[in-house]
């Protein structure tokens, strides 16, 4: 038989484009990115270089980033002040190094980054330091400048990501700040070591539920061809749900061209929901939780205006699908770990209309893997 021996897809180890194989390489990251972190009772991040007595002093922290490394940080922050009870505030970084932070030698700055190279993320780290702030950096590239030049590391255990829009070391980022913030609760005595150890055990469990949401991507892809021809399309959630809506439009914005910005639902009112019509796309993080209730009213005024509905919501959730025109269903998690199962649907949605729309879904047009200049 003749083989058809071809360097492209044999790098892409037979999916179509590096983002579907990252995309699938999700749970592995779960699995190594935790894997040695729960240590008897406790966690345990030794890169890091600091003493839980030094830990236990902070009382601010600032996570400073770019892009989707950003929004991981949104994430964090929830867990942070939840779990550890200390103040967390999430900035880009081309914003943080401008300003003037407060900054005091008890202040965490964590900068995330998948590159370990971007620019402001960089100079944010260096202008932190000057100011006397202790740095973590969570980066996915060994011995990278942010590697380097944070007193502290995490490394992400993506391995290498080649499709521009970042994925899998998203999911790596959001594990790795979930490890962090389990940490702080630890160091802070806010945890109880049983909280933790089902906390960690909870989390470990979102790895076979990611496979589950890969496993079967029909109600993704129907969806996703319901939306393709839109010029613009609204994503909404709160809480959790606000910051999972962030990357879930610039996941689309990237590599679709469409037209989508995030809102916190809660603000509908305040402006976006004068941009529904017939047909307006309105993608919903409507997850059983605490604003779940919220969430269905929402989607209830956006209907009223025509809006087309499409639910990222819980499975045997049934109500949902009276508020919905498309549902795609996720497994049952902790609403802390709703971003960890969430996310991966919205990278599929995104993927499957840029592909309707004859996108280069691995390299879209003006972006750049990372961003080494202002
Ligand atoms: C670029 C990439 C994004 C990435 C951002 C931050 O814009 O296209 O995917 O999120 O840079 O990059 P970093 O390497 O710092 O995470």
């Amino acid at each position: 038989t003749h083989i058809d021996w071809d360097m492209d897809t044999a790098e892409k180890g037979g999916y179509p484009d590096f983002m579907l194989k990252e995309i699938h390489e999700q749970p592995r990251v779960i699995r190594d990115t935790l894997a040695g972190r729960l240590d008897g009772g406790s966690i345990s991040i030794d890169e890091l270089d600091m003493s839980s007595e030094e830990l236990h002093l902070v009382d601010r922290v600032y996570i400073i980033a770019c892009g989707t490394s950003y929004h991981a940080g949104l994430i964090a922050k929830n867990l942070i002040e939840a779990w550890a009870r200390i103040p967390c505030e999430v900035e880009v970084a081309s914003e943080f190094r401008y300003r003037d932070p407060i900054i005091t030698p008890t202040t965490l700055v964590v900068a995330v980054s998948q590159s370990g190279e971007t620019a402001d993320t960089l100079a944010a780290i260096r202008d932190a330091r000057v100011k006397g702030a202790k740095v973590f950096g969570i980066t996915n590239v060994v011995g990278s400048p942010v590697a380097r030049e944070s007193d502290g590391v995490i490394y992400t255990k993506a391995n290498k990501e080649i499709a521009v829009a970042s994925t899998k070391s998203f999911l790596g980022q959001v594990v790795s700040l979930t490890l962090l913030a389990l940490l702080l609760g630890q160091s802070h005595g806010t945890l109880t070591t049983r909280q933790i150890k089902l906390l960690f055990s909870e989390l470990a469990d979102t790895a076979e539920q990611v496979e589950r949401i890969l496993a079967d991507d029909s109600a993704i892809q129907e969806a996703a061809r319901a939306c393709a021809d839109a010029t613009s399309a609204l994503f909404i959630g709160r809480g959790m749900g606000s910051a999972i809506s962030y990357e879930g439009a610039l996941k689309l914005k990237e590599i679709s061209y469409l037209h989508a910005e995030a809102y916190p639902a809660g603000e509908m009112k305040h402006g976006p929901i004068a941009l529904i019509d017939e047909g307006f796309p309105v993608i919903a993080i409507a997850t059983r939780g605490p604003v779940y209730d919220k969430v269905v009213s929402n989607l209830q005024e956006s209907r009223a205006r025509g809006a087309m509905v499409v639910a990222v919501a819980t499975e045997g959730d049934e109500e949902i699908k009276r508020h919905a025109d498309h549902v795609i269903y996720i497994p049952k998690v902790r609403d802390a770990f709703s971003p960890i199962t969430a996310s991966v649907p919205l990278q599929m949605f995104a993927r499957c209309i840029a592909l309707e729309r004859g996108c280069d879904v691995d390299q879209p047009r003006n972006l750049a893997k990372s961003v080494t200049v202002e």
